[in-house]
């Protein structure tokens, strides 16, 4: 029988690992530079979290979960999203009670029942960011210039960032409720999707891609146009601040995101690299989560960026990751004593940090030669019967080919 992986999953191979690497490395540093801390959750949660945090009539609730019951009856579902599974972790832990201020970041997979595409699996790997405890304007601006910064440093400058703001929850459902009236003359012209969406999530229709629900929308009432006078000044700032921080902003009236706990900001940063799976990253502000999942009322904003759609952008812009590790040199050799001899010398060399490879396979003199060209290494250190009896091994310069002999006990010297 021929195991094939699941739909929507993905190998990654050691020839691409050490772009992963890379892209990990930059996040840790850029988190660090931005003074963010490492949170990790269990893989699965209890399905009500979801339920709950991130909502029943969303498309992630609603159909893509990967939920079971386990052997106790309880039921369970794998991490689909961060935000839920954090604000769970930080109430369970009173994180609030050890410091008004939290800024988190993620580093995970999740999983959800999508239908696969390119850069849209059903295991992705996301890195998100999460404040929580203020409800300053400089909250939203400072997570959007991490994931910016993170982007730049992945050699990704080709994306705008989608912004939006959809008002605290009294202006929202009045806003939904013009919104619906303007949309039932239209009923019947819209799509099956948006039909069923007018009943449960009229918000959701502005974003739905069908060219038909498009024009309809296009000339629907603004939610800008009816924020509050404090939530319209705070969309203001957000938007001036990162202007004069010369982020390429756009305002558009049809992100509202496609989960339920937003508030106020939402953005998302695309790129025309992507394809219809334009999103590189999104966010936004979700003051009522906290509350919802039964805390103290607590503001957050948060955002997650899919690790898949970074490196497709970065390649197709032609990026270099640096290169795969490599060892720095490779010990042939000609019989056995020297095999074993060799062992004990990379040993040593190994526990100096040293990087070390040999033949594992008892080959040739000269398949152990094309071996070490493969892998690249500077130096290969040649054994035989001699140089065992002396002490003595060839190290071989590979890119001059000059050869030197140098005594077993200088080699990590002449190495360094
Ligand atoms: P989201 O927009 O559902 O938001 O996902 C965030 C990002 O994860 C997307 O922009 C995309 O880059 C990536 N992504 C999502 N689904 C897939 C998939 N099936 N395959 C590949 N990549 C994918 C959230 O999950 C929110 N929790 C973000 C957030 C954090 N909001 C506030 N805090």
């Amino acid at each position: 029988m021929n195991f094939r992986k699941p739909k929507g999953t993905k190998d990654i191979l050691p020839k691409d690992i050490h772009k992963w690497h890379y892209v990990e490395s930059v996040i840790r540093e850029v988190t660090a530079l931005f003074n963010f801390s490492e949170v990790r959750t269990p893989t699965f949660e209890y399905t009500e979290l979801f339920n709950r945090g991130v909502g029943s009539e969303t498309d992630i609730v609603g159909k893509e979960m990967y939920t079971f019951l386990d052997k106790s009856g309880d039921s369970i579902t794998l991490r689909p999203e961060g935000t839920a599974p954090v604000m769970r972790a930080f109430l369970e832990n009173s994180m609030l009670s050890d410091s008004p201020l939290h800024k988190l970041y993620y580093f995970t997979n999740m999983f959800r029942y999508e239908r696969p595409q390119a850069g849209r699996y059903r295991e992705h790997t996301q890195f998100g960011g999460e404040i929580l405890g203020s409800d300053s304007f400089y909250t939203d601006v400072e997570l959007i210039l991490l994931a910016k910064e993170v982007y730049n440093r992945c050699g990704i400058s080709n994306f705008k960032v989608k912004i939006n703001s959809i008002g605290k929850p009294d202006e929202r459902s009045a806003y939904i409720a013009k919104l619906k009236d303007y949309l039932k003359d239209n009923l019947n012209d819209l799509s099956e999707d948006s039909k069923r969406r007018f009943e449960t999530n009229a918000l959701r229709i502005l974003d739905s891609k069908n060219p038909g629900d498009r024009s309809i929308t296009d000339s629907a009432p603004k939610i800008l146009d009816h924020l509050g006078a404090e939530s319209k000044a705070r969309f203001d700032k957000v938007i001036n601040e990162l202007t004069k921080l010369s982020v390429n902003i756009e305002v558009d009236f049809r992100l509202v995101r496609g989960l339920d706990y937003y508030t106020d900001t939402t953005f998302e940063f695309v790129s025309e690299d992507l394809g219809s799976q334009d999103a590189l990253g999104g966010g936004g502000r979700y003051d009522g989560l906290i509350a919802q999942l039964g805390g103290k009322s607590c503001p957050g904003v948060g955002f997650g960026s899919g690790i898949e759609r970074i490196l497709i952008v970065a390649e197709k812009n032609g990026f270099t990751f640096g290169e795969a590790a490599k060892p720095l040199v490779y010990f042939i050799s000609l019989n056995d004593a020297a095999r074993d001899k060799a062992f004990e010398l990379i040993a040593q060399l190994r526990r100096k940090n040293i990087p070390c490879e040999t033949d594992l396979l008892n080959r040739s003199f000269k398949a152990q030669m094309r071996d070490a060209n493969k892998l690249g290494v500077k130096y290969v250190y040649i054994l035989g019967e001699d140089e065992i009896k002396k002490g003595i091994g060839q190290l071989k310069n590979m890119s001059d080919s000059s050869q030197t002999e140098v005594e077993f006990n200088k080699l990590a010297e002449s190495l360094a």
